[in-house]
């Protein structure tokens, strides 16, 4: 991993779940229909590619309540098969219970972070949520993962540009033999 926007506080959570059995990550972003899925859909696939399924359980869900029950937005999941990617999440909206099923809880950007603190029930659920930018690296020169909704197709590459990497360093952070 070159050079991130990873804190000391997120070092030491990430120190904390290496030793875990199991490691439970949500990804969230507004619609769950673009960037969450996505992150859902990358994320396995690079846990599949290192033979790790056995030791995550990954999901995404959205903030916002409009597309509940819809497969990702038509135009992320062509432009994630053309990368050799099936997304093919059901939308569903942030519970209050994910915060006691998941280890981590990933926001795209900072107003999906604002949104999740705010349903954060207690201040230890608050601390496991950490900002996909903290796992890209700094040479992207993006500190989140912008909405692709209103934008056209170069905006829904950069999603997955930004994706790919932050979820291999994110991957590679989790492995019990990094640094
Ligand atoms: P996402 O993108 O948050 O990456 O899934 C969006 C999808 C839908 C809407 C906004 C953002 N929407 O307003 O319907």
């Amino acid at each position: 991993m070159t050079d991130s926007n990873l804190n000391d506080k997120t070092r030491e959570l990430i120190h904390t779940l290496r030793d875990k059995e199991k490691i439970r990550i949500l990804f969230v972003c507004l619609g769950n229909i673009c960037r969450s899925p996505a992150a859902d859909g990358v994320m396995n696939a690079v846990v599949r590619a290192n033979g790790a399924e056995a030791r995550f359980e990954i999901d995404s869900a959205g903030t916002g309540n409009y597309h509940i029950g819809d497969l990702p937005d038509r135009r992320m999941r062509v432009h994630g098969a053309r990368r050799g990617y099936t997304f093919d999440h059901i939308c569903r909206q942030v519970r209050p219970s994910d915060f006691d099923n998941f280890d981590l809880i990933i926001p795209m950007d900072a107003s999906n972070e604002r949104n999740l603190h705010a349903l954060a029930p207690t201040t230890e659920a608050e601390r496991k949520i950490v900002p996909m930018a903290q796992f890209i690296d700094l040479s992207s020169r993006y500190d989140y993962v912008p909405d692709p909704y209103y934008e056209g197709a170069e905006g829904f590459e950069l999603v997955l540009d930004l994706l790919e990497n932050g979820c291999d360093n994110l991957f590679q952070l989790l492995q019990t033999n990094s640094k």
